[in-house]
């Protein structure tokens, strides 16, 4: 089972200011809609109030603490749900598909921190203003492993490293 943190982070680890997000790289956007196609996505409320609308052909999971206040769905071409939490979200994701993406805001990145496999992200070489964060991808947790360098970002995949067997 894959579980997937896909975002795209400024260089002192800003990914948003609650309302948006910083940056508009149209190869980035793109590239989102081609790599999420198909698959199960889970976001915050916020994140889904940001965005605006549902996103066609993807399953996405909204998060949040009043699922009945979440207006589902009008037309099939894309399909959405409503989780009261985390791991309920998790849960219907991997009922649905063994690849799903994590896609933010902060909140949800850090609540499935512990249960991601990878993280694909969008590393610009820029500081952002913003008070929402990605959290730090440390290198003894994180292992790079492909990075596709642009002018003034990068596309970045890190997979986790197996946990060291005790030595006790
Ligand atoms: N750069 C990127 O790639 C990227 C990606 C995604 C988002 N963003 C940015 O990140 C910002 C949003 O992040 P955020 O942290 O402020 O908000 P968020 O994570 O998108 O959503 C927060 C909301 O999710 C719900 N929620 C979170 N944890 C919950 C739990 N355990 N149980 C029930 N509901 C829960 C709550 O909704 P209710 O209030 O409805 O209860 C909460 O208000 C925006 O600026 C957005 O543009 C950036």
């Amino acid at each position: 089972m894959r579980i997937i943190g896909i975002a795209i982070v400024g260089s002192n680890g800003v990914i948003g200011d609650g309302h948006s997000q910083p940056f508009q790289i149209a190869e980035d956007w793109a590239r989102f809609k081609r790599v999420t196609l198909g698959h199960p996505m889970i976001m915050g409320r916020r994140t889904h109030a940001a965005i605006g609308r549902w996103l066609p052909g993807r399953t996405t999971i909204v998060v949040t603490g009043n699922p009945d206040g979440v207006e589902l769905p009008t037309d099939d071409r894309a399909t959405g749900h409503a989780a009261s939490s985390v791991a309920e979200a998790l849960e219907l994701a991997a009922s649905l598909d063994d690849e799903v993406y994590v896609a933010g805001g902060g909140s949800i990145y850090l609540q499935a921190w512990s249960e991601l496999t990878e993280l694909d992200l969008t590393e610009v070489a820029a500081e952002a203003d913003g008070t929402v964060f990605f959290p730090p991808v440390e290198p003894s947790e994180w292992q790079e492993v492909a990075r596709e360098q642009r002018e003034g970002f990068a596309f970045v995949r890190y997979l986790r490293k197996a946990e060291s067997a005790s030595v006790d």
